[in-house]
């Protein structure tokens, strides 16, 4: 089922979006060679608890932290560490941030000192395919167009859309009907309707698409050891076009 948003429900999750926001502004600070994700787990730890809102990936299935950070071949869902982050690192940070019982979800990929050409493109190319899928969610158009988009601008940069994990529709649960993949034919899937509220989080590959995950259960990391990135926002279909709940530049 497809449970679609009033406007005063959306206004309470650009709420949680907002600071979420201001979580990835902060952490954008804090990157650099030598921090620890545990760091910043910490710091989104005792942000959200200051202002009153609480770190939904925290027990969720058994996710034993406030964030997900996957470095490198990572692809998602890697555990924050004590290790400290290298010069050339790529590393995405993901959180789920629930407030007055309203949630908002978003993931960004971070670079750590000078990274390679190879790696500022893949960052730069996933970014773009985010937005170029948020042009997608207008009312009318269906999920596939989304997929489609992304898909196709990624392949033409010669990187690879994981299929394992998908977007999906969030509200106050995590993960509400429908999925959003993000690859597959343009005109299919559900059709897009006012006060839907959904997330859109291409993850891209330089080598192939295929997953592994580690012994911990969680670490999703490219089955070719290969770089992966991933860029997420919570995103409204209103009347208006896209509205991006999770925006960081509107602060
Ligand atoms: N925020 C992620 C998503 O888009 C991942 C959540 S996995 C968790 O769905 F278990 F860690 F919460
Ligand atoms: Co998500």
């Amino acid at each position: 089922m497809i449970i679609i948003k009033t406007g005063e429900e959306i206004t309470k999750m650009q709420k949680a979006g907002e600071l979420l926001a201001e979580c990835h502004r902060q952490i954008a600070g804090m990157i650099k060679p030598g921090v620890t994700t545990s760091e910043i787990d910490r710091f989104v730890e005792k942000f959200l608890e200051e202002n009153g809102a609480t770190p939904e990936q925290k027990g969720y299935h058994g996710y034993p932290y406030a964030t997900c950070a996957s470095i490198n071949d990572e692809i998602c869902h890697g555990f924050p560490r004590d290790e400290p982050l290298k010069n050339g690192d790529i590393v995405t940070i993901d959180m789920v941030v629930r407030l007055d019982g309203w949630l908002a979800d978003s993931a960004w990929s971070y670079a750590v000192g000078d990274i390679s050409d190879e790696a500022r493109h893949l960052m730069e190319v996933t970014r773009k395919s985010l937005y170029l899928g948020i042009e997608q969610a207008v009312i009318g158009n269906r999920i596939g167009d989304i997929s489609h988009a992304i898909q196709a601008y990624a392949e033409s940069e010669n990187l690879s859309v994981v299929r394992h994990f998908v977007g999906h529709a969030i509200g106050q649960e995590m993960h509400e009907e429908p999925q959003v993949p993000h690859y597959g034919p343009p005109h299919r899937g559900p059709r897009l309707k006012e006060g839907m509220v959904i997330t859109i989080e291409p993850m891209l590959n330089i080598g192939t698409y295929n997953v592994k995950i580690d012994e911990d259960g969680w670490t999703a990391r490219t089955a070719d050891g290969k770089l992966s990135a991933q860029y997420e926002h919570t995103i409204a279909i209103t009347k208006d076009g896209p509205l991006i709940l999770t925006e960081q530049s509107r602060l």
